[in-house]
């Protein structure tokens, strides 16, 4: 492998990492899984990293009743020992905690008009609220409606803010309804629709990479590439979100936003400016070209599949799981294939896969360039050679690799695949979760998903999902063995088309 990753990254400060203003984070659902071990320890991180405003409390809300001590207790117990020690102790200070009762409008009242003013005051956040929404999905338009109701509306002042982790509904119609549930409340500015895989650095990279080279972007189209594979594989099952996942499944969990927010980066036209505004302008435009998939030939498009118990029988299958249906027939695998109807891409498919239990756990970006017009070299090498591919790696080890070929050293006429590879290692230097909180803190909007994305990505998905939902029985192919490749039917897919894809 030939290594061109010598590198050294300025420090971050010098990148444009500014210390926000002043803000109190009110976190819904403060007791559950993803506030203590993802929310909480993010911030903690930013806190030891000083990239906190200067003035800044947490309040947890749920309805579990504790006080602040005994949360600072739980969150303290989920954070790892050796980072716990006289920084906690000023970290701990800052954590503040209220039970409450959603049903009860005096309750939320109270803390608006009893809980929230002291720390505000105390911490000179001058009104400055970021309301993070880490209950139950199933529960969004409850509390944001009980916090409507609770005081005066949210919109009417811009300093309000609120976070809210996918998934975004569960089809077209739950995703607008949540949506105006939302915006009866706040305004589109004020709202961070977060799906932290989209703060990678490489996610964000894929603009930079794009916009700020000039030797790619003009062979990034259907002239020069032959086509592009998405691809998020995960090693591990569902654990222990079974409850969610029957309902969910791959598409809506992977597709609807992950996977389309990848193709949006990818496919999208240039903005005029870098600014959240223009990139989601062009992320909904690329969106919107996107060809209805055709539920009559539905087959020629996507598969699907659920992992079953591995060859060894070491890894348990999907219906085994604890809480899954023993007839479930929910994808945890789906393969799809995109065509994009615009000037660009006429031509040029989009490949994506996304599943649990696969062989190996990688998300990445491969750019397919077309082989050569003629091949010279046939005679001396013999049989095809391999067209070049960019990869854009998502995870892990994220960063970016050329697959050129290069003349094997020798006396003999041999070529090689080699690897231009650019990593960034350790310097990856925030966390999705850090990252994501510092933009809300900062008011920039620019990872987070507009109303439109959502929408214009469940227009296309529902009407999918309904007619896989409605069909009776299921194709023989629609198993594969945990710790595989995925279904036989999805190598198919591209088989039909001359391709193949990318080795786990
Ligand atoms: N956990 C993760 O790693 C992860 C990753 C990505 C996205 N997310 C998303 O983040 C959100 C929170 O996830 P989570 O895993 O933390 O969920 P969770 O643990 O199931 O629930 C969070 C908290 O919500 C409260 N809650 C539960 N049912 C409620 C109800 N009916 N009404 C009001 N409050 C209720 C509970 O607190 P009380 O009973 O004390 O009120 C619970 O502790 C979900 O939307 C999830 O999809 C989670």
């Amino acid at each position: 492998m030939v290594t061109v990753d010598e590198h050294s990254f300025p420090p971050a400060d010098s990148c444009g990492i500014t210390i926000p203003e002043p803000c109190g984070l009110i976190i819904f659902g403060a007791s559950g899984d993803l506030a203590r071990r993802k929310l909480v320890p993010a911030v903690y991180r930013l806190f030891r990293q000083q990239l906190l405003p200067r003035g800044f409390f947490v309040l947890g809300l749920a309805r579990t009743a504790m006080d602040s001590h005994r949360y600072r207790e739980l969150l303290r117990e989920a954070t790892p020992e050796e980072c716990v020690g006289e920084c906690w102790q000023r970290f701990a200070a800052l954590i503040h905690y209220r039970p409450i009762d959603y049903g009860d409008p005096a309750s939320l009242r109270a803390v608006l008009s009893e809980t929230l003013p002291p720390l505000e005051e105390n911490a000179g956040t001058g009104g400055n609220r970021i309301f993070y929404l880490a209950t139950p999905p199933a529960v969004y338009g409850e509390v944001i409606s009980a916090l409507h109701r609770a005081g005066p509306a949210p919109a009417a002042d811009a300093r309000n803010k609120i976070v809210i982790e996918k998934p975004f509904g569960t089809d077209l119609e739950s995703s607008r309804r949540l949506n105006r549930i939302l915006l009866d409340a706040f305004r589109e500015s004020q709202v961070y629709r977060i799906d932290h895989y989209l703060a990678k650095e490489t996610v964000q990279n894929i603009l930079m990479f794009r916009f700020a080279n000039s030797l790619f972007e003009p062979l990034w189209n259907r002239r020069y590439i032959d086509h592009v594979q998405i691809t998020a594989a995960e090693t591990i099952g569902i654990e222990q979100r079974a409850g969610y996942y029957e309902q969910a499944g791959v598409l809506r969990d992977m597709f609807q936003n992950h996977m389309f927010q990848l193709l949006a980066l990818t496919a999208m036209e240039p903005p005029s400016l870098f600014s959240a505004s223009r990139v989601r302008d062009e992320k909904a435009k690329a969106l919107q070209s996107i060809r209805p998939f055709p539920l009559e030939r539905l087959d020629e498009f996507l598969v699907t599949g659920q992992y079953a118990r591995s060859s060894d029988a070491s890894i348990r299958g999907y219906r085994e799981e604890r809480g899954v249906a023993a007839d479930s027939a929910v994808p945890t695998y789906a393969a799809l294939k995109v065509w994009i109807d615009n000037w660009r891409w006429h031509g040029v498919p989009f490949y994506l896969r996304s599943g649990k239990r696969l062989k190996r756990r990688t998300t990445e970006i491969a750019i397919r360039f077309r082989p050569v017009p003629h091949m010279m070299f046939s005679r001396s090498v013999g049989g095809d050679i391999e067209a070049n591919t960019l990869v854009l790696r998502v995870q892990p080890d994220e960063g970016i690799q050329l697959e050129i070929q290069a003349k094997h050293p020798g006396s003999r006429m041999c070529l090689m695949p080699v690897n231009l590879d650019f990593s960034y290692r350790g310097d990856v230097s925030l966390s999705a979760y850090e990252r994501v909180l510092l933009d809300c803190m900062e008011g920039d909007q620019m990872l987070f998903v507009r109303e439109d994305g959502v929408d214009l990505s469940w227009s296309l998905l529902s009407p999918v999902i309904r007619a896989l939902e409605g069909r009776k029985g299921l194709p023989d192919t629609f198993f594969y063995r945990a710790g595989s490749e995925g279904p036989d039917a999805a190598a198919a897919l591209l088989e039909r088309d001359g391709r193949k894809w990318r080795e786990l």
